[in-house]
């Protein structure tokens, strides 16, 4: 299998890029390289981050669009231009359409913060997801990494990490746990599992083939 080109699409810190990216260092995600890291949103962290890991970014501002057809063409050249085998999102607040997850289809993965089909779905981003987690009482939660098809969080399952949920936790004090202990764990992992390949996708089933 040659190395594999990922191009990761991020809209804020970008903390899990930078987890990606110690991962790739540390040689814990093997057969890869990030081809190139593309933000919705100008000046964000993320972008300092690819920066100073000598990594090239580009921005598509989703603002300086006046219509999302056009956004999402100009996102898919872009993306397209970098000739990527896989295509990660963390922590873009962009929906993909639904001809752009087709064209990639079990080629997109994403990071979600919750153990999916809980608080996941159209309007469950951000604190959000964590504030009803909250709401509901649930004792855990967690993160999900995910491909990415044309339902909101809905594609193949492909690892999960459950994180205790305290009684005193406020939303913020969640969502640090589950991106700490949840996400810059279970991110890195899934790429590497598919950047060596073994991960088998048939239907909604992922099957992990060892790790
Ligand atoms: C993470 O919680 C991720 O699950 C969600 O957005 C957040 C992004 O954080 N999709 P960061 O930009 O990686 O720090």
């Amino acid at each position: 299998m040659r190395e594999q080109r990922i191009v990761v699409l991020v809209s804020g810190s970008g903390s899990n890029l930078q987890a990606i990216i110690n991962s790739l260092q540390k040689g814990e995600i093997c057969n890869a390289k990030i081809a190139a890291v593309i933000s919705s949103k100008p000046d964000v962290y993320a972008l300092e981050r690819a920066k100073y890991a000598g990594i090239p970014s580009e921005v598509i501002d989703r603002k300086a669009f006046s219509d999302k057809e056009s956004f999402d063409k100009n996102l898919n050249l872009k993306i397209q231009s970098y000739l990527p085998d896989l295509i990660v999102l963390a922590g873009f607040l962009c929906i993909l359409p639904e001809k752009f997850c087709r064209k990639y289809k079990n080629k997109i993965i994403n990071v979600h913060p919750s153990l999916i089909p809980s608080f996941c779905g159209d309007g469950y981003y951000g604190i959000r997801v964590h504030e009803e987690a909250i709401k509901k009482g649930v004792k855990i939660s967690g993160a999900t990494v995910h491909f990415v098809d044309e339902i909101t969080d809905g594609g193949p399952i492909i690892l999960q990490k459950a994180v205790n949920v305290f009684q005193d936790d406020t939303a913020y004090d969640l969502q640090k746990r589950v991106l700490e202990e949840a996400e810059w764990d279970i991110l890195p992992r899934a790429i590497n599992l598919f950047c060596t390949g073994k991960l088998l996708v048939k239907g909604n089933h992922v099957r992990i083939l060892s790790e």
